[in-house]
């Protein structure tokens, strides 16, 4: 396989993304690269710090002091806000339910694009978020956009939380679900869309697996 090969995968909430990426990287030793933590951990910082969420200049002046790593350790994918370990914190309902806001200011964007970009440039690398194949990496070899229904999406949602003992209200979870997609989506600068390259997997009726092993078949057909 060449020394250098990127693989995209974008795709609206819940539709699995960092969980096959996860593992399509883990599989093929890849770096995987969760650029929807990046967008969290700065919106977790933002919060702390009761920035207006609303002004993409001062997001960004916090985003230029502020170190975000993401790291694979034993102890899985961990995220760092400086020196803080932030990985459960930027899973918040209250992260979440902001992230999208803070995600859509351009000068926002195109300080974590460049960082996204440098992350990526050298080896194998798996990134997932939402502008991946249409902006960030234009030239991936691989480009993925996973998608599944609205309702498979929240179910999927529901029993993850289900899992850590946290009760949801499975419409709600639907309605928020819809909300982030709609700004994603429409925002104006690098919205969520599927690159005219990319290869679109629906998996509403899929396994993690059957994902995972569609990938990996895309990736050695590109890679011959
Ligand atoms: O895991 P989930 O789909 O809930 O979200 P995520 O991948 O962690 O991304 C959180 C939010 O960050 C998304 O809803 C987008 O608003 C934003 N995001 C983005 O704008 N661009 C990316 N490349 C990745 C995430
Ligand atoms: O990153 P994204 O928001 O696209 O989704 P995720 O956080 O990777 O996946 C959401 C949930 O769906 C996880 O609990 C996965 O285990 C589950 N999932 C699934 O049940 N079937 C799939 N084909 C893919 C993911």
């Amino acid at each position: 396989m060449n020394n250098k090969m990127q693989i995209a995968i974008d795709g609206p909430a819940g539709a699995g993304k960092s969980t096959v990426a996860k593992l399509v990287a883990e599989k093929l030793s890849f770096l995987y690269i969760d650029t929807g933590a990046m967008y969290r951990a700065l919106t977790y910082a933002a919060l702390q710090r009761k920035v207006n969420l609303q002004d993409g200049n001062l997001l960004k002046e916090l985003l230029d002091t502020i170190v975000i790593r993401l790291a694979h350790t034993q102890n899985g994918f961990q995220v760092f806000l400086n020196d803080e370990d932030v990985t459960e914190q930027i899973r918040s309902a209250d992260v979440t339910s902001n992230v999208s806001l803070v995600s859509s200011h351009e000068p926002v964007r195109l300080e974590m694009v460049e960082r996204q970009r440098q992350l990526a440039e050298n080896g194998r690398t798996v990134l997932d978020g939402r502008d991946i194949g249409t902006y960030v990496l234009p030239d991936a070899e691989v480009k993925i956009f996973l998608t599944a229904s609205v309702d498979e999406r929240a179910k999927r949602r529901h029993e993850e939380l289900l899992a850590k003992g946290i009760a949801s209200d499975f419409d709600q979870l639907k309605k928020d679900i819809a909300h982030r997609d709609q700004l994603d989506s429409t925002r104006a600068f690098a919205p969520l869309k599927k690159a005219s390259d990319a290869v679109e997997i629906d998996s509403t009726t899929l396994s993690i697996q059957d994902v995972v092993l569609a990938i990996i078949d895309i990736v050695k057909e590109r890679a011959r």
